[in-house]
């Protein structure tokens, strides 16, 4: 199947859509605008899950919480509010918050799997990337009619079409972690690479993924590319709504996040 010309593989379709000037990660009201998580949102939990941490850099002697992927920083803001023994920092792609308390560092990387400009030889530290994961882009995957995988390619309409044969390290992923039964996934290679990353910046210390994920033999055959739209699950798209007339919802913000486990 040939795409349209402005057809792009759905890794870069997604990263802009995330991550590009326009992207939903860098709107003011971060994620906590639109989504609630088991760190932000759920009413008790964020303290519950602040103290499980603090708790895990204390058995290990750890005395840095870094939180990797951090959106508005509530989650690094109990941590500091519960322990203020621990020095806390917080990385995401936007500014600082200016409500974020003054004890608590704030570094800015790209988005995906770029890492910020201080990653490197972290010591003593308990880093956390709480639904980090499930939004680092990666190829979209499909079998044709042969049974061989090829990347799939999506327009800015929003129609998806077959590219090219998918080789190499992907391919060997796939061949690796997806049964004969699935027919299309998301190549987890990249989530892969973007961890080793994190993990090589660490030269003591202990990091930790909580994330969404599928054994083996659950993987849902249709892949688990997932849109959020003002608190709804949606189709993807490339684009963002600039306001939310342009949908005709009623909440007073809105656009469209881009995940897959
Ligand atoms: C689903 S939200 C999770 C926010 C928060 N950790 C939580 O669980 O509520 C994903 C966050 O990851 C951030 N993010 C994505 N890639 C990143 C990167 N390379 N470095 C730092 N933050 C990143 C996004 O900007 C966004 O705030």
């Amino acid at each position: 199947m040939a795409g349209s010309p402005d057809s792009v593989p759905w890794h870069d379709a997604w990263h802009a859509a995330l991550y590009g000037s326009q992207g939903f990660y860098r709107r003011p009201e971060g994620p906590a605008g639109h989504f609630t998580t088991s760190a932000v949102g759920i009413p008790h939990a964020t303290p519950i899950l602040a103290q499980a941490l603090i708790n895990l850099a204390d058995r290990h002697h750890l005395s840095t919480i870094v939180d990797f992927a951090a959106g508005g920083g509530a989650l690094i803001a109990a941590i500091a509010a519960h322990d203020s023994s621990k020095h806390c920092v917080a990385v995401d792609i936007t500014e600082r918050p200016t409500s974020l308390p003054a004890n608590i560092g704030w570094w800015r990387a790209d988005g995906g799997a770029m890492l910020p400009s201080e990653w490197e030889g972290l010591h003593d530290c308990l880093v956390v990337a709480h639904e980090w994961l499930d939004v680092v882009p990666c190829p979209v995957a499909q079998r044709d009619q042969d049974g061989s995988w090829r990347l799939v390619l999506v327009n800015s309409a929003g129609a998806e079409s077959l590219g090219g044969l998918v080789t190499g390290a992907n391919l060997d992923w796939l061949t690796e972690w997806v049964s004969s039964a699935v027919e299309r996934a998301e190549v987890g290679s990249a989530r892969d690479q973007a961890w080793d990353g994190l993990c090589a910046g660490i030269s003591n210390g202990l990091a930790v993924s909580i994330d969404y994920g599928h054994e083996y033999a659950e993987r849902p055959v249709g892949g688990t590319l997932i849109g959020f739209h003002c608190g709804r699950a949606v189709t993807p798209a490339r684009w963002q709504h600039r306001h939310h007339r342009a949908c005709g919802c009623r909440l007073p913000r809105c656009g469209r996040s881009i995940a897959a486990t």
